[in-house]
């Protein structure tokens, strides 16, 4: 492999990533700030041009400063040609999406797509990565596709390294990983993933192909079950006067649990959690077995946003030409994405029974826009109350924590707060003059 030794002890690395999505460019950018040169390849003539210029097409905190540093220092560059890419690295990532199809299954047309074209590009050993999140045994098809249709007929090795990014915190993530995972059916690439990563100071696990394309369904799966569970607690809480946030603060206590992941709302959402249990319970079920805890994850995630439109209804009467503030769009805090945002889903059901919305979300709005209809979007989350029937807390944004409550209960028609997210004190709402409503207290 050819690399130069820098002072750190790092051998850096020729990175090729095909996509530039969140997890692409992000994985990619990174990998610069380590050190490596690091080739962006993506088919959107339109949104390499935008890279080329110096721009980032979407919102990831500390993102486009990394982008312009490593750009400027030659180590980040961006292409539509994927055999610029393969020519110019050891290493090629496949970071495309693999989007939902009706069934629940996956689409896997764009990696093999792309599995084709390295394959195609190829004329020396290379080591294929795919980062996408595939279903087990997809490594084996990317083998088959790469042998099809290299012409070349050169050596190759196909790796399985699973992304676990949290997008809002992605950059965050990637330099500072809980763990690297690397899954390989032999030796030979191993060492060239460990320089890879040698910048990060993470701990590696090298297992087989399946299992880490396995362990990145499983660890979604069990993270989108302990939202679940703790939604499922908060009904309990509710019927009988607890307070979820305690329950939560309680067990979580136990490092067998953890605290994180534990915090009751509207449910989960995103591009991630949704699309990545309904692949696996396929996968499951195409595997002979029927994943019935996760399909329960599923139905209590869905009952919780009709239980909390349940409560809205049940405090206004009728929702018809009501005039409701929401507070959120993105389908969590720290991100302008809209993808599958509980948010989203809450603003067309309130939409449904007639109610008028007046919208706000700090990064979302433009991305909202595509999405939402017949709304006011409003720019200053302060005004969003004004001439309100209720307000609605649908996105964990903390900024939400310092809206004016004095303002925003003389602006409303009648001061009614649902909080989605719990994020405020239910004391201190009394206090204010609020009528108020979360989950799970
Ligand atoms: C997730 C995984 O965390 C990440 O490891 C994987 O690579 C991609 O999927 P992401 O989709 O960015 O990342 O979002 P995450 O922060 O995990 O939140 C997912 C959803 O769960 C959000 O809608 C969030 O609001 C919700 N959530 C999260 C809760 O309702 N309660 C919680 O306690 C935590």
């Amino acid at each position: 492999m050819p690399g130069t030794r820098l002072l750190s002890g790092v051998q850096f690395m020729n990175i090729t990533i095909v996509g530039t999505g969140y997890v692409g460019l992000v994985t990619g950018t990174c990998f610069a700030e380590g050190g490596h040169r690091v080739v962006c390849v993506d088919c959107d003539a339109e949104k390499v041009k935008i890279l080329q210029a110096g721009g980032v097409p979407i919102y990831e905190p500390g993102l486009a400063e990394l982008v312009k540093k490593n750009a400027d220092a030659s180590r980040l560059s961006f292409t539509t040609s994927t055999k610029e890419g393969v020519d110019k690295s050891d290493v090629i990532f496949i970071a495309v999406p693999t989007p939902p199809l009706p069934d629940g299954s996956v689409d896997l047309s764009f990696i093999e797509g792309v599995a084709r074209d390295i394959a195609g590009a190829m004329t020396s050993y290379k080591i294929v990565v795919d980062k996408s999140t595939v279903p087990v045994k997809t490594g084996a098809k990317v083998v088959e596709t790469i042998k099809r249709y290299c012409k070349a007929k050169v050596e190759f090795d196909v790796v399985s390294n699973p992304e676990f990014l949290r997008e809002g915190f992605a950059v965050e993530d990637f330099m500072r990983p809980d763990r690297v995972v690397i899954g390989v059916s032999s030796p030979r690439p191993v060492p060239a993933m460990q320089e890879v990563f040698a910048p990060y100071n993470a701990p590696v696990i090298v297992t087989d192909i399946n299992s880490a394309e396995l362990i990145k369904h499983a660890a979604n799966s069990f993270l989108a079950l302990k939202i679940s569970y703790i939604n499922a607690i908060s009904i309990i809480c509710e019927a009988t006067g607890a307070n979820v946030q305690e329950v939560a603060n309680g067990i979580g206590m136990d490092a067998r649990i953890g605290r994180r992941f534990l915090d009751a709302g509207l449910g989960f959402g995103g591009s991630c959690f949704p699309k990545d249990l309904s692949a696996f319970i396929k996968i499951s079920e195409q595997l002979g077995c029927d994943f019935r805890l996760l399909k329960e994850v599923q139905r209590i995630n869905a009952e919780q946003m009709e239980r909390f439109v349940r409560k809205i209804a049940d405090t206004l009467w009728v929702l018809k030409e009501k005039k409701i503030g929401v507070l959120g769009l993105a389908f969590k805090q720290n991100t302008d994405d809209v993808r599958m945002s509980p948010a989203i889903d809450l603003c067309y059901r309130l939409q449904k029974e007639g109610a008028l919305l007046r919208v706000h979300d700090p990064k979302a709005i433009e991305k909202a826009k595509a999405v939402l209809k017949d709304v006011t979007f409003v720019a200053d989350m302060n005004a969003v109350a004004d001439g309100c029937d209720a307000l609605v807390v649908a996105t964990e944004w903390p900024e939400f924590k310092k809206l004016d409550l004095e303002r925003a209960r003389k602006a409303m028609t009648h001061p009614i707060l649902f909080d989605g997210r719990n994020l405020f004190d239910p004391k201190e709402m009394e206090r204010l003059g609020f009528i108020y409503k979360s989950i799970g207290r």
